[in-house]
């Protein structure tokens, strides 16, 4: 059965991410889909599933909260790794001198973990193009505290991304013959 990779996104970056979970998952012999979280129904199908959201505001999109309260019970029959794309810029470090994947995890996140049983969690940087950013977004990037973390630019860390994806290629129980 194959590992199932949903996702969460406002714009796209997480999209992004999770087709190349999907991708080094398939490579590793495990073959994998990425799915928007909103269209999948069932998980009957899936023999693992990882669940990746962007962060707004501290909180994860709501396609991935709902899909969380709509798979709880069939999320913990199978192995469930979560991931969030949220920080944005070059700095790993915040002006307080705070890891940015420690302080960027969503604040609700012990809640999904404890909701699906998660084996592992972890954080990617993501990416922000203000172009495309609808009127309340517009209108926090005016706030100056907002605008010095919401650095425009790609910084999904693709090396990083495939290594996480790699270590769950290696974790997951053997496929039965
Ligand atoms: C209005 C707004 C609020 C955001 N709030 C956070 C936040 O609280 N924490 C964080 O790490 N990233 C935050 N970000 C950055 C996004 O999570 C990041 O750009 C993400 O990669 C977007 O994913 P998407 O393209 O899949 O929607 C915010 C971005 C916007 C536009």
């Amino acid at each position: 059965m194959p590992v199932l990779v949903a996702y969460a996104t406002k714009y796209g970056a997480t999209r992004g991410i999770a087709e190349h979970i999907a991708h080094e998952l398939t490579n590793a012999g495990r073959p994998a889909v990425a799915l928007p979280a909103a269209t999948v129904h069932d998980l009957s199908d899936y023999s693992a599933v990882i669940l990746g959201s962007a962060v707004f505001v501290g909180k994860w999109h709501r396609d991935a909260r709902h899909f969380v309260r709509r798979h709880g019970e069939q999320l913990r029959q199978r192995p469930v790794w979560l991931f969030s794309s949220g920080p944005l810029g070059d700095a790993t470090h915040d002006k307080d001198g705070k890891d940015l994947v420690e302080t960027s995890q969503p604040l609700d996140l012990a809640k999904h973990v404890e909701a699906t049983g998660a084996r592992g969690t972890t954080v990617f940087f993501g990416a922000l193009d203000s172009a495309r950013l609808d009127g309340p977004a517009r209108l926090l990037m005016r706030v100056p505290a907002a605008r010095e973390v919401m650095v425009e630019g790609d910084f999904r860390d693709w090396a990083a991304i495939g290594e996480w994806a790699r270590g769950i290629a290696a974790e997951l129980p053997a496929e039965p013959a």
